[in-house]
């Protein structure tokens, strides 16, 4: 499966995405890695490691459309947003339904949004987490495809506790995207959603 990465920052988790890709039963190949800022650090960790990205201009009118002829001219078939601070409008998500992931630094459906961190620690919380979703229209509230746990210790401020669960985030991405792609031809997974149909 032709995969884009769409970063906006430093990119820590399209890298986990783009190494563990290099295992030879891994179902997904990333060839482009673009996002909103053209100048995101992640952009040149994705050159230095061979793959093609595009530097596109958030602010430009033309943007979302931009975006839309880098992944076609790419072939792209797959689209997983790892750090990409963009909202994005319906009627993108519409063209790409079902073929669009994002990594959430939280067990959803808790905090959505930003500022997870210090969320579930001014809450109590004594675990967080992680979540790799769908996304569709509503924010950070497609179907859930794999979440794991971080337990939050005593003294843990948001930085510390972000810095624990991205240790999560890079294990995590990569292990359910690959789930994910690869149950398309997994005699179970397609008998649970002819049962699912409910006939
Ligand atoms: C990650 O924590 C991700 O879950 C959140 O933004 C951060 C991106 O980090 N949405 P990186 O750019 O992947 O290093």
């Amino acid at each position: 499966t032709r995969l884009a990465i769409l970063i906006s920052g430093r990119g820590s988790n399209m890298a986990a995405l783009v190494y563990a890709s290099r295992a030879d039963d891994c179902p997904y190949e990333p060839v482009l890695v673009t996002g909103n800022k053209p100048d995101a650090p992640g952009l040149y960790l994705a050159e230095a490691e061979g793959v093609a990205t595009a530097r596109l201009d958030g602010k430009s009118a033309a943007f979302w459309d931009d975006l839309d002829k880098a992944l076609r001219d790419h072939e792209v078939e797959m689209i997983a947003l790892a750090g990409f601070m963009r909202i994005i409008p319906d009627q993108f998500i519409a063209r790409w339904t079902g073929q669009i992931v994002n990594i959430h630094p939280s067990l959803l459906p808790k905090y959505k949004g930003i500022g997870t961190h210090k969320a579930a620690i001014e809450a109590g919380d004594t675990v967080t987490g992680a979540t790799v979703h769908l996304v569709i229209p509503e924010l950070d509230s497609g179907e859930i495809l794999g979440q794991v746990e971080v337990a939050i210790m005593h003294g843990d401020t948001p930085d510390t506790l972000a810095d624990r669960v991205l240790i999560a985030e890079h294990q995590l991405y990569p292990q359910v995207l690959s789930r994910y792609l690869g149950r398309k031809s997994d005699p179970e997974w397609l008998l649970d959603k002819v049962r699912s149909l409910a006939l």
